[in-house]
């Protein structure tokens, strides 16, 4: 496999993880998590980066940054999933591939949760494995950036 450079990007709010509404979200840490990717991450021949914002516009001014430097995106965007088409639009000028995220099961929840307006811009969406979400994020992300080499 090719080595990859992947930047994991989290974010409102998922730096409260821990403690956040942990019936819902567990009780692991953002850190946590990072450290359980990290060690996935070893089995590849990958570079990895971390990044996590409460603002949109933190976001959206990271994921520019991310042009040229960055091959694949493992995103959970929380809240900004249902309805930042700022954020949308940012992953579609970017145009790297991102895989979306959730630690819970979007389709089980509140209605409003069950749209993403940033799904059409993305290769797939992972929801609702807790941590594992982005372990298998990762994995799909790779397998996606493997395929795109290849052909
Ligand atoms: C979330 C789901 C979102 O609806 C919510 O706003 C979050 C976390 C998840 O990981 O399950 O902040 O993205």
């Amino acid at each position: 496999m090719e080595k990859f450079r992947i930047a994991v990007i989290n974010g409102p709010n998922l730096d409260m993880l821990g403690t956040r509404e942990k019936d819902i979200y567990g009780t692991k840490r953002l850190q946590d998590i990072d450290e359980e990717i990290l060690r996935e991450a070893e089995k590849y021949d990958l570079g990895l980066t971390f990044f996590q914002s409460n603002s949109e516009g933190g976001l959206i001014d990271y994921l520019h940054g991310c042009v040229g430097k960055i091959d694949g995106i493992v995103l959970n965007a929380g809240a900004y999933t249902h309805y930042s088409i700022a954020l949308r639009d940012a992953i579609a000028a970017v145009n790297i591939p991102t895989v979306e995220v959730h630690l819970s099961n979007i389709y089980k929840r509140e209605e409003f949760r069950h749209t993403s307006v940033i799904a059409p811009v993305c290769v797939g969406q992972i929801s609702g494995f807790g941590a594992y979400s982005y372990i298998l994020a990762l994995r799909a992300l790779l397998e996606t950036l493997d395929d795109s080499k290849s052909s």
